[in-house]
């Protein structure tokens, strides 16, 4: 694989998950951190979040920490924003076995659109095929992660994609490992990056793909619980993740930007 293939996105998106890879190589073994190939950011609150935030985001441009408190999310963010820092947040959905069963229920309810095929990205998947999945992601504003994450290099996960009779990428779903091994949300993974291309909006392949994933990931990864972050004011998402029982939570992904180092204030959709 060469350098030009491993990351996606916009220059600003690959600078800084260039930055977080490096950092990831070594803080990997430290367990209060996570990651799934965008940045580093806090498993779950610690003693000194803030600081450890701020710090995050200066080497990387951007650090969430999750299951932060809803609650106590303005006095972090006041704290990180008095420093200099930017802030953004996305809701802290999470499903369980609900959401298994769910999925489960929508994969015998629904069939996926006879032109479409389905496949998991690997380390044989041409390098063309998992550039245009990352183009689809981008081009729906979703932050497409690096090569070897979506091929199921790097971290335990999969990325599938639907494509159609051309070969052209319609859908897209991902979920990865994320935290900790040793840690409380050890089988907590992350799930999401849920891509339609519009005109293909609307026939349940975000649906039926979104629920592929979720059973794949319980029944041969041993996954428990499913976390995506969703901005506020994202309906449709909100209705997916919904349908497939994952519901927002008393919990956000807390995001300290360091403008500066990023190039601009928020990290994805
Ligand atoms: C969100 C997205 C992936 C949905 O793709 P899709 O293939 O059209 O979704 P589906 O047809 O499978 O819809 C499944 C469910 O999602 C909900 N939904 C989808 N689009 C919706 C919309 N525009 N408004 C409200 N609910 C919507 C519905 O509950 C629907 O279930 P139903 O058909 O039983 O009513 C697509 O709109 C998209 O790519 N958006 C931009 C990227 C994005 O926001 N991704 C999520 C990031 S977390």
């Amino acid at each position: 694989m060469t350098g030009e293939e491993a990351y996606y996105g916009n220059p600003q998106s690959v600078a800084a998950m260039k930055r977080s890879a490096a950092l990831w190589s070594l803080v990997r073994d430290d367990p209060r951190f996570a990651y799934y190939g965008r940045l580093v950011g806090l498993s779950q609150p610690v003693d000194d979040t803030a600081d450890v935030l701020a710090a995050l985001a200066r080497v990387q441009g951007a650090a969430p920490c999750y299951f932060f408190p809803k609650t106590q999310t303005p006095a972090l963010f006041a704290e990180l924003e008095a420093r200099g820092l930017s802030t953004d947040r996305h809701e802290h959905f999470l499903g369980g076995e609900e959401a298994y069963a769910v999925s489960r229920q929508a994969l015998s309810d629904y069939a996926m659109p006879a032109d479409l095929t389905v496949r998991e990205l690997d380390a044989d998947t041409p390098g063309c095929v998992v550039a245009e999945t990352a183009d689809l992601m981008e081009s729906c504003e979703v932050m497409p992660v690096p090569a070897a994450m979506l091929r199921g290099q790097q971290r335990n996960g999969a990325c599938l994609v639907a494509t159609d009779e051309a070969g052209q990428p319609v859908a897209t779903a991902s979920s990865f490992f994320m935290h900790p091994t040793d840690g409380p949300h050890a089988t907590t993974v992350f799930w999401g990056m849920l891509a339609t291309r519009p005109d293909r909006r609307g026939e349940k392949i975000a649906l039926l793909l979104g629920a592929r994933m979720i059973v794949h990931m319980w029944e041969k990864k041993g996954a428990r619980a499913f976390m995506t972050g969703v901005r506020e004011s994202n309906a449709s998402s909100t209705a997916l993740c919904n349908r497939l029982g994952v519901y927002d939570t008393a919990y956000t992904y807390a995001v300290c930007v360091d403008a500066g180092t990023m190039g601009r204030k928020s990290v994805t959709k």
